[in-house]
């Protein structure tokens, strides 16, 4: 009888494809079938994320409730960022978990696994050329890692401590692993990377000297790929040339992630972000002009240290001039290893929250407003999963969520779909013939 993986994964794209990664590696070396049940597992792993500090508190509980229902003899593993950060900290605290494996070490997996005690969290590892193995927990979606790690110092961030310096894969890897997920009928590449338009900054060995835009023009020339969405990129890396090529090229989806952070110049500084509100709001006009049904999404950070009244309104000014189609919005959370860590300008808790519940609300108005200019217009959807409702959902090239009355016979083909009714996250429509 093969052996049962569970697996649960916190945190953004490029964790849930770090764990297809280890899936791929565990299955390969070692035939594990993945289950949805913790009490049937042989082997218990958490994918974690340190971005926040609540998901971390989180974390040595959920570990608890593990030990208490796993079956004898399993084994429970920590990866991921948090992993990364704290090391041996989690077996101190949590003696019965049986391996650490930060989120720059996933290739070791199959190693580890049989290593009691083991904690592989090496920051200067570089996996960027290693050829794992093949796993997609989706047919018709597939995630690809252009990069790893991130050289950014903004100042609230933990990633550059647990994911170590950015490296960029070469392309040919990248290219490579396009064509064979399109040649299985995957449409649409997702490309991954804490920083992608800042691709081709550092390859660790020979490598021509390829940007972002490049490597986008070479994706899309992938026999069989209909559609690219790549996240995170930097506002201060969207230059004319990125923004014209995300304009023009027919394959590249309509919707941009466009992570603000503060609309104020001061506090944008105090984060280094290296952008100010004017460069913002001058790339959003840009893209704008150049694709008028864009659809753009961003993350805001409210009560960072320092913030005033003023600060803050700098940020509601560019969410109204910019009225995002989709708003992650967070209050400021102190992270260990960070410079803001030692800021004494701390924000009162209670007038964070109130930030936050202003933000969440104006953005909500704009999502109502929004669903209506939806109503009767014909959207492109891919068809990527079948619900239990008798529906199938799918997204319009510009990311909006689409459910149709449907079947199995639907996913993995784009069709036309006339959209009949709508809500705030997910729109109704009809496939026209
Ligand atoms: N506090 C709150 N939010 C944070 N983020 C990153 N670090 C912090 C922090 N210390 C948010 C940013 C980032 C998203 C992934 O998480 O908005 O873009
Ligand atoms: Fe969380 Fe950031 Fe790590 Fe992703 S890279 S898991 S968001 S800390």
């Amino acid at each position: 009888m093969s052996k049962k993986l569970f697996i649960e994964t916190l945190g953004c794209a490029m964790n849930v494809r770090d764990s297809e990664h280890m899936i791929a590696e565990l299955n390969v070396h070692e035939g594990y079938e993945l289950t949805t049940d913790a009490r049937e597992a042989d082997l218990i792993m958490i994918n974690t994320c340190s971005v926040r500090e609540k998901p971390v508190h989180k974390l040595f509980s959920e570990l608890g409730v593990f030990n208490r229902l796993k079956k004898e003899g399993a084994k429970i593993g920590v990866c991921g960022c948090t992993a990364s950060h704290l090391g041996k900290e989690i077996i101190k605290k949590a003696p019965f978990v049986n391996f650490v494996l930060g989120a720059r070490n996933v290739s070791k997996i199959a190693d580890v696994v049989h290593k009691d005690k083991a904690v592989e969290i090496d920051i200067d590892y570089d996996e960027s050329q290693f050829a794992f193995k093949d796993f997609r927990s989706s047919g018709h979606k597939a995630y690809i890692n252009i990069s790893i790690g991130c050289d950014k110092q903004c100042t609230f961030c933990i990633v550059p401590k647990t994911r170590g310096e950015e490296i960029s894969i070469p392309a040919d890897l990248i290219i490579a692993e396009a064509a064979k997920a399109a040649l299985k009928g995957v449409k649409e590449i997702f490309l991954l990377g804490q920083n992608v338009n800042n691709y081709g900054r550092r390859f660790s060995g020979e490598h021509d000297k390829i940007n972002f835009t490049e490597l986008l023009r070479r994706i899309s020339a992938v026999e069989g790929v209909e559609r690219i969405r790549f996240t995170s990129p930097h506002p201060l890396h969207m230059d004319d040339e990125f923004i014209e090529e995300f304009a023009k090229n027919p394959k590249i989806c309509k919707s941009m992630h466009m992570p603000l952070q503060s609309g104020s110049s001061e506090i944008l500084k105090a984060m280094k972000r290296g952008y100010t509100k004017e460069w913002f709001l001058n790339r959003v006009e840009k893209l704008r002009a150049m694709v008028p049904d864009v659809s753009i999404s961003t993350d805001i950070i409210v009560a960072f240290p320092g913030e005033s009244d003023e600060d803050f309104e700098h940020t509601m000014d560019v969410m109204r001039r910019v009225r995002f189609e989709q708003v992650f919005s967070f209050k400021y959370s102190p992270r260990p290893l960070t410079e803001a860590e030692h800021f004494t300008n701390a924000i009162d808790s209670e007038i964070g929250s109130d930030r936050l519940n202003i933000l969440q609300a104006y953005a909500d108005s704009v999502l109502d407003d929004l669903k209506l200019t939806h109503l009767g217009k014909v959207m492109e959807v891919y068809f990527e999963e079948l619900r239990s409702d008798g529906y199938v959902a799918g997204r319009s090239d510009n990311n909006i969520m689409v459910k149709v009355k449907g079947s199995e016979e639907h996913l993995g083909k784009i069709a036309k779909v006339k959209i009949t009714e709508v809500s705030r996250m997910v729109q109704y429509g009809e496939i026209l013939a």
